[in-house]
């Protein structure tokens, strides 16, 4: 298990650039679907200020993570989709990924991050479903979280998140 977990640290995790098109898209449709991937390649080339990330070993593409901006409170971005190949899961890779993605995140000044997934492991961060009752989604529930990227940035807000159609698109098939 030391060994597999140690792999983590010898991989690259880094902003996703025009060569890893194709690859991202790849690993996208083995993990999820093709349009899904499809869609993510859309994202990942919109004007929007989309934080797309990947994790890499030996030139391989084995992570991808997407974080979308998403209007409502001030600066808040979505994250989905957040996908490691198979064989090089449970080696905390996507930990990594989720780390230097909040990290990068923090850095360009964004306030909060919404995500839809399994608390256990998202919880791991710091995302809490209570951060993210403010939001009036309507997957809202246990499984809908949130984390303040800086202290206070959701507790005087409530109301809708405005999602862009095609991440809503990615939503839809995930959630
Ligand atoms: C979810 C996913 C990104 C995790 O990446 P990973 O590199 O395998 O995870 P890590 O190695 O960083 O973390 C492993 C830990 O997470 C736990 N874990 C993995 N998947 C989990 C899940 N779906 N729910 C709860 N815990 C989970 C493992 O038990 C392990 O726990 P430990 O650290 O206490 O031993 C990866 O399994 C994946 O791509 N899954 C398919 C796509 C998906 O479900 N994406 C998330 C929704 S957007």
């Amino acid at each position: 298990m030391a060994e597999r977990k140690s792999i983590a640290a010898t991989v690259t995790y880094r902003e996703t650039g025009a060569s890893d098109r194709a690859p991202v898209r790849a690993l996208q449709a083995a993990v999820y679907d093709s349009a899904i991937a499809g869609i993510c390649e859309a994202l990942i080339s919109s004007p929007a200020e989309t934080l797309s990330l990947v994790a890499e070993l030996d030139g391989q593409i084995i992570g991808h993570i997407l974080l979308t901006p998403v209007a409502g409170p001030e600066r808040a971005l979505a994250l989905a989709p957040h996908a490691i190949l198979p064989a090089w899961r449970d080696m905390q890779i996507g930990t990594e990924l989720v780390r230097n993605a909040l990290k990068l995140a923090r850095e360009r000044g964004w306030r909060s991050v919404f995500v839809f997934g399994q608390p256990d492991y998202y919880g791991r961060f710091g995302f809490k479903s209570r951060t993210a009752n403010c939001a009036d989604v309507s997957w809202q529930g246990p499984r809908f979280l949130a984390i303040e990227l800086e202290q206070g940035a959701l507790a005087r807000w409530s109301g809708p998140l405005d999602y862009p159609e095609a991440y809503l698109a990615v939503a839809k098939a995930l959630y």
